[in-house]
């Protein structure tokens, strides 16, 4: 059999990403035993680099092994039990994934919905909150399939005014912008590992608060073989063993319970991203998407492309276009990647076929990269025969806006 070959690339979709070389090789350090003390220093440093993260002084910030859908299914079958009721606002797909979980948990979900590459106003929002009534707000900040943020920074604390727990999908937004979760009164908010991060999928931080631990704490289980006199067993006790928040909690403090054997590796690979991102700061790195993704949006609009979706709501990690008249959506992507390396994600449901999400996360974000990206796009799409682009003043456009 071969040797494992990997190409090079240069990935230009909203994940997963490419990866710095120090993630790459803090990830080829020795695996130590999971309750090793020189583990579990790492352990406890990368709870406090994922709370600096997410502005949060939340106790409860640790990994889901998993990948970021493990953590939100964490979070939610965690605090919905049978019957109870969840507002999901849908703004694209994801907001179709929280629905799912809900239902899967038994809730009974209550969706609003907005057309394709429209947002809520915040006002809409906390309308259906006094009209529904939920346990749980769920909605996702960074809608990746249709590249909308939807402003949330008034929800947290319209939720604890009526006595509701906020539960924050920022999967694609975590380490792209800032999302103070104290400030916003968020109670419980998920990030990314493979995308504005920049580290393999895998793992999920998340962070709670202690409103939402003393709910969830109220079906605790602690499996047969592990459990100590003090466990408790309830009626509605959490549905999952994996992602049972409960007794993560266990292992993630000093208890220690011995859950789930923790992935070494990913945890090397989460604290060192980490590091990479704060030493960066949240705010630069913000700055440095913000600022690479308003160049390339201005270059391909001067290619001839036309944006996707309302921009005063456009989220600054991806730019979504529409697939302009004589390309073929999978064939020319297709090409991209087989003769130039370079990948770029279509969509999904009614957008599959009509948008061309460009991702611009994380560490290969640079000028080098966007140009290079931007030069060879623009002249294969113009090779497809594609009319009317103007692949010379799009470059134009991004050198001057460099310059
Ligand atoms: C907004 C959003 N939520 C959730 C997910 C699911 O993440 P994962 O594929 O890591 O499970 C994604 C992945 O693309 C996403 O963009």
């Amino acid at each position: 059999m071969d040797d494992l070959k990997v190409n090079k690339r240069l990935i230009m979709t909203p994940g997963p990403v490419s990866v710095d070389p120090r993630v790459s090789q803090a990830m080829s350090n020795s695996i130590l035993g999971q309750f090793d003390y020189e583990f579990v220093d790492i352990m406890n440093k990368t709870m406090e680099l994922i709370r600096k993260s997410f502005l949060t002084d939340n106790q409860w910030s640790f990994p889901i092994d998993g990948t970021s859908r493990a953590g939100l299914e964490a979070v939610i079958a965690s605090i919905v039990k049978p019957g109870d009721t969840v507002l999901v606002p849908i703004i694209g797909r994801f907001g179709y994934l929280f629905t799912e979980l809900v239902k899967r948990a038994g809730g009974i979900v209550h969706n609003i919905q907005k057309p394709m590459g429209e947002v809520f106003e915040q006002a809409e929002i906390i309308e259906a909150l006094d009209t529904v009534k939920p346990k749980v707000l769920a909605i996702v900040h960074g809608e990746t399939s249709t590249g909308r943020l939807q402003p949330i920074d008034q929800l947290g604390h319209a939720c604890k005014e009526r006595g509701i727990y906020s539960v924050v999908d920022a999967v694609a937004t975590y380490q792209g912008m800032i999302i103070p979760v104290d400030e916003w009164e968020l109670d419980a908010v998920i990030g990314g590992a493979q995308k504005c991060l920049s580290i393999p999928s895998g793992i999920t931080p998340i962070t709670f608060n202690d409103r939402f631990s003393e709910e969830i704490n109220k079906r605790k289980r602690v499996e047969l073989g592990i459990r100590s006199n003090e466990s408790t067993e309830q009626d509605h006790f959490i549905r999952s063993n994996y992602l049972d928040l409960t007794q993560l909690q266990d292992y993630w403090s000093p208890k220690r319970l011995n859950h789930h054997t923790e992935s070494t590796t990913s945890i090397y690979a989460l604290y060192t991203g980490l590091k990479i991102a704060l030493t960066e700061g949240i705010e630069a790195r913000a700055a440095r998407h913000a600022y690479h993704q308003e160049g390339l949006k201005q270059a391909l609009k001067a290619l001839g492309l036309e944006i996707f979706g309302d921009e005063t709501n456009e989220m600054k990690m991806v730019i979504c276009v529409n697939i302009p008249d004589g390309a073929d959506d999978s064939k020319f992507r297709e090409g991209l990647l087989k003769n130039y390396g370079i990948e770029i994600a279509g969509s999904f449901g009614e957008l599959q076929g009509k948008i061309w999400r460009i991702g611009i996360m994380g560490y290969a974000i640079e000028k080098q990269n966007i140009l290079t990206f931007l030069s060879i796009f623009s002249l294969y799409l113009a090779h497809q025969g594609v009319q009317n682009l103007n692949p010379e003043k799009a470059i134009d456009t991004l050198l001057a806006y460099y310059a």
